[in-house]
């Protein structure tokens, strides 16, 4: 089964709003050398959501947010939730991103409860894993994604599931430069696709896009995304800059 590549920018906290404003227009306008079977999404701090929303509207880029909450409204602070992005026209949102498991104490079933109220609004949720630097020397790769996929998707219906996208992003290989072989992510992925069969079935795991993430640049997309159960890349700081990103893209056919 063909599954339609996808492409994802993780801005993080950077630029400024005109800088965002600038960005974006750099990448719709270079859509050009992109095929149009690639799906597209740039995800801008919270605040230039909405000056980014005007650009990209109605061209193959989608929008997306690096986060949400999981309630829909109410006293919680500084939060943002699922109603509220797509009511600015984001189509997607990154949850559980490894920076956030780490620094900010979010937890699988944090994950979890946050790619539930997505689904519930609409959104298509881009769920990280991966494994720290020292969980790959210890041999627990697959314990800890198996772990992390099970304890952030494992109790969805098998009708969220099938709206899920997934990536993989080992921890030491996010914004060092170092970037997995495409051997090392292949492996994970197959072992992840493995696990959804037997846990979502044959068809789920099929259709579910698995994205790779950490230090993808267009000089070695190429044969990430080439691997069988590479679906796509979830782009850090390649996705800063216009080219880069839709060099990126541009490799995804
Ligand atoms: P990077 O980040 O491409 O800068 O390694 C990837 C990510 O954190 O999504």
């Amino acid at each position: 089964m063909s599954r339609k590549p996808f492409i994802a920018g993780n801005w993080k906290m950077n630029l400024t709003r005109a800088e965002s404003v600038a960005l974006a227009q750099g990448v719709v306008n270079g859509l050009g050398g992109v095929s149009s079977g690639v799906e597209l999404a740039i995800c801008p701090p919270f605040v230039y959501l909405d000056a980014v929303a005007a650009v990209v509207k109605g061209s193959q880029v989608g929008l997306g947010a690096q986060n949400l909450y999981f309630e829909g409204n109410g006293a919680f602070t500084g939060e943002v939730s699922a109603a509220m992005l797509t009511d600015i026209g984001c189509r997607y949102v990154i949850i559980g991103h490894s920076e956030r498991r780490a620094l900010l104490g979010e937890t699988d079933s944090v994950v979890f409860k946050k790619t539930r109220a997505a689904l519930a609004a609409g959104l298509t949720p881009i769920v990280c894993v991966g494994e720290t630097l020292e969980q790959r020397e210890q041999g627990k790769t697959s314990e800890v994604v198996r772990s992390q996929f099970l304890g952030s998707l494992g109790e969805l219906t098998a009708e969220e599931a099938a709206r899920v996208v997934l990536a993989y992003e080992p921890v030491w290989a996010i914004g060092t430069g170092k970037v997995a072989t495409p051997q090392q992510a292949e492996e994970v992925h197959a072992d992840l696709r493995q696990l959804i069969t037997s846990h979502f079935g044959q068809a789920i795991a099929d259709g579910m896009r698995i994205q790779y993430g950490g230090s993808v640049k267009p000089d070695n997309a190429k044969e990430l995304l080439g691997q069988p159960n590479i679906d796509g890349a979830l782009v850090g700081g390649a996705s800063l800059k216009a080219e880069s990103f839709l060099g990126i893209a541009a490799a995804a056919v």
